[in-house]
């Protein structure tokens, strides 16, 4: 059940409208928990009939609570001599649940960017905020830690693991956060590998797939731990139409069933149609931010 200090330090002080779990949507419970990890420890939705003190509005709002929050974000590259100015102050807030497209000319930042967001690399300046804790003053250690419970990163460069198999790979993945018992963990990583259209082919090793095939096995490694946040870098790149749409349902489903936010980096018209929100970068600048109630594909 909820506990009152939790509510009490979200800022939540009104005693009078009640709201049950009853109507608390798993997608409620999802910003709750996402709340409760980041700032409190866990909560358990054990009994449905525990009251919370809270106006609907409230919940309402917990909804909303920004996932990032990006102020002032830059990055420099140091070539020699040379500054590369890669990002050069972007300030962005996406929240929870979010389905959005990053795209812009080659060079603009958009790799960069997702780096920072996902814990991969520091920002010369600004600060980047994700899930009320601030990446920039992190450690390694610390960053690694946030990545590996919460980020799941599709690279632009697969990044697979060369000795280990399809299969393997993508297991390494949800091993590493020690959720799931051995046959939970087998089921899920064959299940994810299906999604993604890889049946068949969970023995290969790297080497012995198409660029398409090791892009699905990238995506499904991402996928499988089910993250609260998805960066995916160029996803489609090295798919044929049919299958990226295919990968592309596997996203919206968890998007709509589990809150999921995710994040494409893309020049991908395909991507850009599931999007509901479209970021233009240019030159390490936001150029254009739009949303859109619905997608162009109608999910
Ligand atoms: N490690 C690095 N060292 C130096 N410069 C870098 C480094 N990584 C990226 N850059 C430079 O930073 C800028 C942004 O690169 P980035 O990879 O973020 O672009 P991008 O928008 O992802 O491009 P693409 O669409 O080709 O993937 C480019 O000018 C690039 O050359
Ligand atoms: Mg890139």
């Amino acid at each position: 059940m909820i506990r009152c200090s939790i509510l009490l330090r979200m800022g939540l002080k009104k005693e009078d409208d009640s709201v049950t779990w009853s109507m608390v949507s798993n997608r409620h419970f999802l910003s709750l928990r996402l709340i409760s990890f980041f700032q409190l420890g866990f909560i358990n939705k054990g009994s449905r009939a525990c009251h919370l003190n809270r106006a609907t509005s409230d919940v309402m709002e917990v909804i909303k609570m920004a996932l990032l929050k990006l102020k002032g974000v830059t990055k420099i590259y140091q070539q020699g001599k040379i500054e590369v100015p890669a990002l050069r102050g972007i300030d962005l807030i996406v929240e929870e649940g979010e389905f959005t497209t990053i795209f812009g000319p080659s060079g603009s930042g958009k790799t960069t960017l997702l780096n920072m967001i996902g814990c991969l690399d520091k920002p010369s300046s600004g600060s980047i905020n994700f899930g009320n804790k601030e990446l920039v003053n992190l450690d390694k250690k610390n960053l690694a830690m946030i990545r590996r419970h919460n980020v799941g990163f599709v690279f632009q460069s697969y990044n697979l693991i060369p000795v280990l198999t399809a299969f393997e790979n993508v297991e390494f993945a949800i091993r590493l956060i020690n959720k799931h018992n051995k046959n939970e963990l087998r089921d899920k990583v064959m299940k994810i590998l299906a999604a993604v259209g890889l049946e068949g082919l969970e023995n290969r090793k790297p080497n012995e797939l198409s660029g398409g095939q090791k892009q699905r096995v990238a995506i499904a490694r991402a996928l499988v731990k089910e993250p609260k946040l998805v960066l995916a870098d160029e996803p489609s790149a090295n798919l044929d139409s049919k299958t990226s749409e295919e990968v592309l349902e596997v996203m919206v489903k968890m998007n709509k069933e589990l809150g999921t936010t995710f994040i494409f980096s893309t020049h991908d018209p395909l991507v850009m149609d599931y999007a509901r929100r479209l970021i233009e970068i240019r030159d390490g600048l936001i150029a254009k931010d739009q949303r859109r109630e619905q997608d162009a594909v109608l999910n």
